[in-house]
């Protein structure tokens, strides 16, 4: 069974680029929504390695009816799907939690490393271990107030060393298994640091191009293996040549990185 790390390189190369697409859309009607998603999937599809769904589509479409539909179209164009589920629960939940999702279609999902491995993050590893499916841990998020958590310094009890907590958690990506590393594009320099840990072992995927202000191209010169991208995409005016345009920059800068 092919890992979710292996499969995802796979369907990259075949499409010619590293985005994922965040399809984070909202509207109050169900079955326009519905639609729009698809729409912009298709739309996008030529540009785009992957489908990153989060919360905001999924409680209006609900997993039964809508989203089992936009996950198996995902599939038939050749795509991967990750649920951007954030899980930060105890083991019991995020196994319980992390089921529904991989029984819908998803094929990795999204986990915070600050609950730790014991109780926590261990039975969603081993479940996806088992199952075929990925992990991404997010690593350094993109946003501003990451920096209160991930940008901490933490102390090591063995060591006495005092060390960046996000350089803790790339270990952990390693360490745990995990088939992916989030680290937000609006801090290249913690992507570098963090690439000279993770290179050849944990792919790094980042989020915050664009919208966030961070910039595709600095963010695959500092080791970023895949980009996500949302609101640069679907509110543009033209989804399908912005994606165009995030996928040409992002692979002209893997040629001169
Ligand atoms: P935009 O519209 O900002 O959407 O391009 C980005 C998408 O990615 C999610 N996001 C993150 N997910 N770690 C994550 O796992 C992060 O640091 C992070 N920053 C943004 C966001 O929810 C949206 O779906």
């Amino acid at each position: 069974m092919a890992s979710f790390k292996d499969s995802i390189r796979e369907i990259s190369e075949n499409q010619d680029s590293n985005l994922v697409l965040a399809l984070d859309i909202i509207d109050e009607d169900r079955m326009r929504l519905s639609s729009r998603a698809l729409q912009i999937l298709e739309q996008v599809s030529p540009y785009i390695c992957a489908l990153k769904l989060n919360r905001p589509l999924i409680l209006k479409l609900c997993i039964e009816t809508g989203i089992k539909d936009i996950l198996k179209r995902a599939h038939d164009l050749g795509l991967a799907t990750i649920m951007d589920a954030k899980l930060n629960d105890i083991a019991y939940t995020n196994l319980a939690t992390a089921n529904q999702y991989f029984n819908a279609g998803f094929d990795a999902l999204t986990a915070s490393p600050f609950v730790g491995w014991e109780g926590g993050l261990d039975s969603l590893f081993r479940e996806a271990s088992k199952r075929g499916k990925g992990i991404l841990l997010l690593v350094h998020m993109s946003h501003k107030g990451a920096t209160d958590g991930y940008g901490q310094d933490v102390f090591d009890k063995l060591t006495g060393e005092r060390r960046q907590q996000f350089i803790v958690f790339a270990e952990k990506a390693i360490s745990w298994g995990a088939d992916g590393a989030i680290i937000g594009a609006t801090h290249p320099e913690k992507i570098a640091k963090a690439l000279a840990i993770l290179k050849g072992k944990v792919p790094i995927y980042s989020p915050g191009i664009v919208a966030q202000g961070g910039s595709p191209r600095e963010a695959i010169r500092a080791g970023a293996d895949y980009l996500i991208a949302g609101r640069a995409i679907y509110d543009s005016s033209d989804p399908e040549e912005a994606a165009r345009s995030i996928r040409d920059e992002a692979i002209s800068a893997l040629g001169t990185s």
